[in-house]
Formats: structure tokens, sequence, C-alpha cells
């Protein structure tokens, strides 16, 4: 029964897909949009992005049966209550946006982004998670990028649609999208099974600093000593969409070459604006390193870390390792 409503919710997804794909090519206003962007239509085909035009059911030509068939669980469509909670109307989710299809890794399309022309609120709407679709588990773009991360030995993470589709415009395929969310341990456990490195390439903003940090905390538990997890850092008014865009693919391509270790952004989280000439201050990057550091599995890394760790603190590997009880063996 979950596997005939599996089948049924990935098949209204694929035939919605196709219709905004349809709708697409007929609507100048969507496709001028793309051009501003320095989109192509090979790179938008390539996505499978569409359009979803104005109008609140527009779906009715995809879906005969529109009124009776299970489509808000696909979130294609919303139902309207009254007070009462009586079903008042029914209609579509997606209007007036440009539509990012996102599939998992079989490559059936489970949910979608869609991002308003311009300005308006919100910016993104996103299909809500269904059987078919957890925001934690799926990567945009992943689907696509699978032979791109092969040829490159490598991913990059990004926040957003419009950096996964810009960056393969300007010949870099490899990149992928957490959807709106922090990235998790299930994202970086399926990241690393597709390849050992991994690029954190975030917005240059506030909210990028802190999404690299939190992908940091979700990479530590994951991390072994034959895969490499580097982090990339823009500047402050910068995306990867708009750096890639602006300074063009070679700087780019420098700034991946330039990315932060994982074991040197760690060492700059815990010792950023903390004093390390005082020993209060020395205390305090420790104190601020030990969840991290026991989050990881014994490994080589670790103890480069935990040097990096004594010499910025003067105390001696042994001295950190046991304050953290690292060596402790864990209980079974
Ligand atoms: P950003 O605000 O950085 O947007 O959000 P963006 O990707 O750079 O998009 P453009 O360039 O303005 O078109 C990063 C990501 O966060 C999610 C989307 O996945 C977006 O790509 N987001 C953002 C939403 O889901 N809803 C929103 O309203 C905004
Ligand atoms: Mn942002
Ligand atoms: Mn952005
Ligand atoms: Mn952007
Ligand atoms: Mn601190």
């Amino acid at each position: 029964q979950n596997q005939a409503q599996a089948l049924a919710l990935s098949d209204a997804m694929t035939r919605a897909c196709d219709y905004y794909k349809a709708q697409l090519r007929t609507a100048p206003n969507a496709i001028e949009y793309l051009k501003r962007r320095g989109l192509t239509g090979e790179i938008a085909a390539r996505y499978g992005m569409g359009y979803s035009p104005s109008g609140w059911d527009n779906l009715r030509s995809v879906f005969p049966d529109y009124d009776a068939l299970a489509l808000v669980e696909s979130g294609l469509v919303i139902d309207k209550v009254d007070e009462e909670g009586n079903k008042v109307k029914r209609y579509d989710r997606f209007r007036e946006r440009i539509m990012f299809p996102i599939r998992n890794v079989k490559g059936q399309v489970i949910g979608f982004g869609g991002r308003i022309l311009d300005q308006g609120e919100p910016k993104y709407l996103n299909s809500p998670e269904t059987p078919l679709f957890q925001k934690g588990l799926e990567l945009y773009g992943l689907f696509e990028a699978r032979q791109a991360i092969r040829d490159a030995g490598y991913v990059l993470v990004t926040e957003g649609y419009m950096d996964v589709v810009a960056l393969a415009q300007l010949g870099f395929p490899q990149a992928v999208a957490t959807l709106g969310t922090a990235c998790t341990t299930t994202h970086v456990q399926k990241l690393l099974r597709q390849t050992d490195t991994v690029i954190f390439s975030f917005d240059g903003d506030k909210a990028g600093r802190r999404a690299a940090r939190r992908a940091l905390e979700a990479c530590l538990p994951q991390v072994t000593d034959d895969k490499i997890i580097k982090f990339l850092f823009l500047p402050q008014e910068h995306d990867p969409d708009s750096f890639v865009r602006e300074r063009g693919a070679d700087a780019f391509a420098q700034e991946i070459h330039e990315a932060m270790p994982l074991s040197q952004f760690l060492l700059r989280e815990v010792s950023a604006e903390h004093d390390l000439s005082e020993p209060e201050g020395r205390a305090r990057v420790q104190f601020d390193a030990k969840p991290l550091l026991q989050s990881m599995a014994p490994s080589a890394l670790r103890l480069q870390i935990v040097r990096g760790l004594a010499s910025l603190t003067e105390s001696s590997p042994a001295e950190i390792e046991g304050l953290f009880e690292l060596a402790k063996p864990v209980a079974v």
C-alpha cells in the first residue's frame, strides 16, 4: 500500500514537472528572467526547470480528476478549509514561479522549489515534506551532478537552487544544494558515498557562515582519514551564483583551490574571539573545542587537530586527550 502510494505520488510529480517544463517554453517573462540571470535554455533543460503560470487551478488540465485525486498529499495543490473544517476550494500551490524539480538519487521527481519572478514573498516556495520527500535527506542537483562529481573528484555544496544552476552554467556542474535547511549528518553521509572530497561553498553573509559552522558539526562524526572536507568562504556580499557570474569561472576555481581544510576551520572557529595570550582565553578555546573533538572518531586527523589545539593553547596533545577523555574507548 505504501509502495502504491509512493508510485502515485511520483507519477503526479512527474506529470506536473512535464507540465511546468512545457509552460516555460511559452512564458516570455519567465524566459526573460532566466536570461537576465545568465542561464541558457540548455541548462534549464538539463535541470528540468519549468514555469508555473498565473491562475488558481491550472493543474486541472494535467489532472482531469483534480478534485478527486489525493493531490493534496503531493503538495501540488492546497485545500482551503472554512472555520468548520469543510473544504471550500482547491488551488495550485505554485503560481507564477520558476520551477526547480528536486530529484532523488534514482532520478524521480520528489518535490519542487519555486522562485518568484523578481520581488515578493516568499522568494522560494518549496514542496511540503511527503513520504517521498524529506528535506533533511535530499540534496538538490545530486542526481544531475553524479557524473560530474565523479569526473571532478569532489562535490561543491551550496545553499541554493540558483547557485547550482549558475555554477553548472559556468563550468562547475559538480554542485548540489541543501534545501534551505542546515546540512545534516545524513546529507554528509550521502555525499561521502559519492566522492571522497566535499567542499562547502555557502553564501558569504552571516547566515552562510552559520551554515558552514553547522556543516562542520555534521561532518565531524563522519570524517575519516581517506576523506577531505573543505570550506570555501566567499566575500560577504556574494553567493556562488553572484560570485561566479561577476568574477568569472577562473576566480571561482581559484577559490576552490584555496578552500580551507576542515582542521583549519575548526581551529579558527574555536580560537576566534578569544585571547590566546591569557590562560582564561586558552582555557576557553579548549572548552569550545571539547565537544567538537569528542564527536570525532579516533583518527589521524583527530590527532592532527589535537596537536594544533595543543600548540595554540600551550598544552601538550596528551594533556588535551586526557582533559577531553579522548583515549577512553566508547562504551558499548
Ligand atoms: P538565498 O536567500 O540565499 O537565495 O536562500 P538564493 O539561493 O541566493 O536565491 P536568489 O539568487 O535570490 O534567487 C538560499 C536557499 O534557501 C532556500 C532556497 O533553497 C534558497 O535557494 N530558501 C530561501 C527558501 O526555501 N525560501 C525562501 O524564501 C528563501
Ligand atoms: Mn542567503
Ligand atoms: Mn544566496
Ligand atoms: Mn543568489
Ligand atoms: Mn568561542
